[in-house]
């Protein structure tokens, strides 16, 4: 049960058929001090703390539930580039979502719904590359997984073979089951999507705050746990009232990631382009900028124009 827990910690230290083996043919002592030996080296690598670096290793869906039961927040941001990931990594983001948010502050678009698979799969390779401690995880874009759970397990494998990414999202509950549990049963780790799901945006018709009635927050608490029992590992809750997010949070073991879901989410998650400052006209209550990158980016582009203009940059240590 040891092995089967975390696969992708044996897949690096030894080999499958080596275990398979020493199982069938090794005698029991030999078995037992190999298996122990697995056991220390997965204590080494997979624990949050590392006894040895006291830094903190790759988290792991192990990790983020871990995080949960201690009480620890989780902290996640989006990101869609190298450089930006590099910095969001470097400063220890706990996930870097690949959001299909790319579709509006990327590409310009006015809803996540023309974003394709294709691109989605540029975006997580550049983050992945840039990426050595982070959990990467990478939203299935509108139509990769609506249609049938063949096709959704098909967009789920090509973001994961081709990015080298950790895990995907999908917005829905009970639509999507079906979808879900082709993707789980491959073995490919799933972050549920509840609340304001704005792949639906044409079907609510605005982005104001969801599940405020009765009827839509029933489903919610219904949607939780169903992904719960599915076996998705985090559920991020979009723009729903604090007090149902404290309901849900508290009823479900795996971890609730909250935007404009109030402080009893077990993690928050922000755009990342919104949180610096980076969009300009985008000001819903829950976001807190921590920059105006628009204004200081303005402003250092000023500079350089005029630098240029006048003959100020390059100067003589400036060139060759
Ligand atoms: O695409 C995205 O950025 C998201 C977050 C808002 C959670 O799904």
């Amino acid at each position: 049960s040891l092995v089967a827990a975390t696969p992708a910690v044996c897949v690096t230290t030894c080999s499958w058929d080596y275990i398979i083996v020493l199982n069938k043919a090794a005698p029991k002592e030999v078995r037992l001090f190999f298996l122990g030996a697995i056991h220390f080296f997965q204590t080494l690598t997979t624990l949050p703390m590392s006894a040895v670096t006291g830094e903190v290793k790759r988290v792991t869906t192990h990790v983020i539930q871990a995080m949960k039961s201690r009480g620890e927040k989780i902290a996640m941001l989006t990101a869609y580039d190298f450089s930006m990931a590099r910095m969001l990594d470097e400063a220890g983001i706990d996930i870097l979502l690949v959001g299909d948010s790319a579709s509006n502050v990327m590409a310009g678009h006015e809803t996540t719904l023309p974003i394709t698979l294709d691109q989605m799969i540029y975006h997580a390779q550049s983050v992945v590359r840039a990426v050595s401690r982070a959990m990467v995880v990478v939203d299935l874009p509108f139509g990769s997984y609506q249609a049938n759970s063949e096709i959704a397990l098909s967009s789920a494998i090509r973001i994961m073979k081709e990015s080298g990414a950790h895990a995907v999202k999908l917005e829905g509950g009970a639509e999507v089951e079906d979808s879900i549990k082709r993707i789980l049963m491959a073995g490919i780790p799933v972050m549920g999507h509840l609340g304001l799901t704005p792949q639906s945006i044409y079907k609510f018709g605005t982005y104001s705050v969801r599940a405020k009635e009765e009827e839509e927050a029933q489903k919610l608490r219904e949607d939780a746990k169903l992904l719960e029992a599915l076996g998705c590992f985090a559920i991020v809750l979009e723009k729903i009232p604090a007090t149902l997010t404290k309901t849900v949070s508290e009823s479900i073991e795996i971890p609730t990631i909250g935007i404009g879901a109030g402080k009893h989410a077990d993690g928050q998650v922000l755009v990342t382009h919104d949180m610096l400052g980076i969009t300009k006209d985008f000001k819903p209550r829950f976001l807190r900028r921590y920059l105006d990158l628009f204004e200081t980016i303005g402003l250092a582009t000023k500079q350089y124009v005029s630098d240029v203009k006048k003959k100020e940059f390059p100067n003589d240590s400036e060139q060759y």
